[in-house]
C-alpha cells in the first residue's frame, strides 16, 4: 500500500467520560465491531473502585501492567483504528489529559441520567485547548434519564459545545423504543443486547407513514414526528468542516451495554473523523505526509515488578515511517538511539513490529532515557508542543525516613516524575522537595513504588496549598521582589520554571491584584514557553 494511503486509513482517537458513564462498555462494543475481541467482558475495566494502594497494585498486576490495553488497534470497514485508553480513575486524570495530546479526535460518553459531570467538564476543557473534534454519545438510554432536549441544552451550555443530533431517541427507560437516524432516515428499534453483525435498521422514507404508529405506538410516533421536524428545522445537514474544526459535535443516543446505537456512531466516526493531522512544534508545523520520521512520547508506563525495572514509553508517530533498528535522534538528550523491539498493539496483543505510520502508537522499551514530551526525529532539532501540565490539587512535602538512601530517593523521585506520575517542586534557594498530585491515590502509589523499586522510605507531610501557578514577568525586578517577599510560597518545577504555591483562592486573587506586573499561569506546557 502506498505510504499516503496508509496514513489516510488511520484514525487515532480516545473515548473519554466521567467515571461510570460507560467508557469501558462502549470501548468493548467498538472492539467487538472491529473483530478485535470475540466476547463481551474481554476488556477489563481499569477502574479502581476503592481508594487503596493494594487495590491499585493488584489491578495493575492483573492488567499485565496495562500495556496491552493502553492502545487497542482494530480494523473496521477498511479503516485502521487506534483507540487510546485513558485511566478510569480521576486521580490519574493528568495521564488522560496527556493521552489527549496524542489523538486526533475523541468520543465523549455522557450518562443520560447524570448528564454533564465534573470530569466531563475538565476533559472537554483539555479538548478545547487543542480544538480536538468531538463526537458525543449519550449513553444509558435504557434508563429513566433526562429528557433529550434538556440534555442537549445542558451539554451545550456546560461544555460550550454546539451539538448536531445525528440520531434521536424515542422515549427512554423501560419505554425506550429505539433511535431514529436523522442522517440515513431510518429507524432502529431497541432490542437488548444487539449482536455486532445485526443490521436491522428499517428505512423510513416518510415519517408520516401510518405504519410508524403501529410500530411505536401513536404517542411515541407523534412525539418523534414533532421532534424530528424541530431538529431538522434547526440543524439541517451536518457540516463536516465544522466538526473537524471543533465548532460542532455530532450527537448520538444509545445504550452501550445493550450494544444499541453504537454502530450508527461508529459508521459516522469512520466517515468523518480526521485521519492523522498536522501538529505544531517549536520550529514549524509537521504534517504526516512528510518523508522524514518524527514522533513524541506522551505516556510512560512502568513495570511494577521490581525484578524488571524497565518501562515502556508510548510514542505517537507524527510524520514519516518509523522503522525497527533504525537510528533516530533523541532531541532532548542530543543522542541517537535505536529500538530493536518496538511494540505495536495490532491484533489482540502486543507484537514486535518492523514499521509504523503516522497516527500509530509504538511502545518503546526504556531504561530511563525518556520523559513525557520527548521528541524523536531523523536529526531535526525540534520539540512537539501543546503537551500540557496542569496545577496539582494536593501538595505534600517529602520527608526522607532513611538518610542512607538519599541517592536512591532522588533517583526515584526524578524517574517517577519523568513518567508523569506526579509533579516535583523544589524550594527556591533550598532543598525541600514537594510533590504535587491530583489525587491521594497517587501519593500512595509513589510511596509504594519508591520503597519497592528504589528501596527509599518516605513519609509525606501535607502542605496547606491549593494551587500551583507558574509565574513570569517582563519586569525582572518585580519578580525578584515577589520571590523575596513570598519565599515560603515560591518553588521551582522540574524544568526550573518559577511556581507560586497559593494557600487559597483568596490569597491567589490578592497576589494577582497586588502584583499586576506578574503573570500567573494556570497551566504550563511541556517543551514550550509558558502559556496563559
Ligand atoms: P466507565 O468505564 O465509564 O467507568 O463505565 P463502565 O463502562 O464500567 O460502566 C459503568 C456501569 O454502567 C457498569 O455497571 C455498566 O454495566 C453500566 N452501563 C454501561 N452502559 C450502560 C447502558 O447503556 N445502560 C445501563 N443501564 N447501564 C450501562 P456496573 O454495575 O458498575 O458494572 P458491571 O458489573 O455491570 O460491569
Amino acid at each position: 500500500m502506498k505510504y499516503i494511503d496508509e496514513i489516510k486509513k488511520r484514525k487515532t482517537f480516545a473515548v473519554i467520560a466521567h467515571p461510570d458513564a460507560g467508557k469501558t462498555t462502549l470501548t468493548e462494543k467498538l472492539l467487538l465491531f472491529g473483530g478485535a475481541i470475540q466476547t463481551a467482558g474481554a476488556v477489563k475495566s481499569n477502574k479502581i473502585k476503592k481508594h487503596a494502594t493494594s487495590d491499585f497494585m493488584e489491578i495493575e498486576k492483573q492488567r499485565g501492567i496495562s500495556v496491552a490495553t493502553s492502545v487497542m488497534t482494530f480494523e473496521y470497514k477498511g479503516n485502521l483504528i487506534n483507540l487510546l485508553d485513558t485511566p478510569g480513575h480521576k486521580d490519574f486524570a493528568e495521564d488522560t489529559y496527556r493521552t489527549l495530546t496524542a489523538v486526533d479526535s475523541v468520543i465523549l460518553v455522557i450518562d443520560s441520567v447524570n448528564g454533564v459531570e465534573e470530569q466531563t467538564r475538565r476533559l472537554m476543557e483539555v479538548c478545547r485547548m487543542r480544538d480536538t473534534p468531538v463526537i458525543v454519545f449519550v449513553n444509558k438510554m435504557d434508563r429513566d434519564g433526562k429528557m433529550p432536549f434538556d440534555l442537549l441544552e445542558e451539554i451545550e451550555r456546560e461544555l460550550h459545545l454546539r451539538l448536531h443530533p445525528m440520531t434521536w431517541p424515542i422515549n427512554s427507560g423501560k419505554d425506550f423504543k429505539g433511535v431514529y437516524n436523522l442522517y440515513q432516515k431510518n429507524l432502529r428499534l431497541f432490542a437488548p443486547n444487539t449482536k455486532a453483525d445485526e443490521d436491522d435498521a428499517e428505512p423510513i422514507s416518510n415519517l408520516a407513514d401510518e405504519s410508524l404508529d403501529n410500530r411505536l405506538g401513536s404517542g411515541n410516533a407523534a412525539q418523534l414526528r414533532e421532534d424530528v421536524e424541530l431538529i431538522e428545522g434547526v440543524y439541517g445537514e451536518l457540516n463536516v468542516e465544522d466538526y473537524l474544526s471543533a465548532k460542532t459535535a455530532p450527537l448520538f443516543f444509545g445504550s452501550a451495554v445493550n450494544n444499541f446505537g453504537v454502530r450508527e456512531m461508529l459508521d459516522t466516526f469512520i466517515r468523518i473523523a480526521p485521519a492523522p493531522l498536522c501538529r505544531p512544534t517549536s520550529e514549524r508545523e509537521i504534517c504526516p505526509g512528510e518523508e522524514k520520521f518524527s514522533g513524541f512520547v506522551f505516556k510512560i508506563h512502568a513495570n511494577l515488578d521490581p525484578r524488571h525495572r524497565d518501562r515502556i514509553a508510548f510514542l505517537r508517530v507524527c510524520s514519516g515511517k518509523f522503522e525497527r533498528n533504525k537510528f533516530y535522534h533523541h532531541v532532548r538528550l542530543d543522542k541517537d538511539v535505536r529500538f530493536s523491539n518496538p511494540y505495536s498493539f495490532l491484533a489482540r496483543q502486543k507484537d514486535v513490529i518492523d514499521e509504523a505510520f503516522p497516527g500509530d502508537v509504538v511502545g518503546l522499551f526504556d531504561t530511563g532515557n525518556f520523559k513525557i514530551g520527548d521528541t524523536l526525529t531523523e536529526g531535526e532539532q525540534l520539540y512537539f508542543t501543546g503537551i500540557p501540565s496542569f496545577s496539582p490539587e494536593l501538595f505534600k512535602e517529602v520527608v526522607n525516613k532513611d538518610p542512607m538512601k538519599t541517592k536512591q530517593l532522588e533517583k526515584g523521585l526524578s524517574q517517577l516524575t519523568d513518567e508523569g506520575v506526579a509533579q516535583l517542586f523544589t524550594q527556591h534557594n533550598g532543598n525541600r522537595k514537594i510533590i504535587g498530585c491530583v489525587g491521594d491515590l497517587q501519593f500512595e502509589v509513589i510511596q509504594y513504588r519508591l520503597l519497592h523499586e528504589y528501596g527509599a522510605s518516605v513519609q509525606f507531610n501535607t502542605l496547606p496549598f491549593y494551587k500551583a501557578c507558574w509565574i513570569t514577568s517582563d519586569n525582572p525586578q518585580k519578580l525578584e521582589e515577589f520571590i523575596r517577599f513570598k519565599t515560603g510560597n515560591v518553588v521551582l518545577d522540574k524544568d526550573g520554571h518559577l511556581v507560586y504555591l497559593a494557600q487559597s483562592e483568596w490569597f491567589l486573587n490578592t497576589e494577582m491584584t497586588n502584583n499586576p506586573e506578574i503573570q500567573f499561569h494556570f497551566s504550563s506546557e511541556i517543551n514550550k514557553e509558558l502559556i496563559a
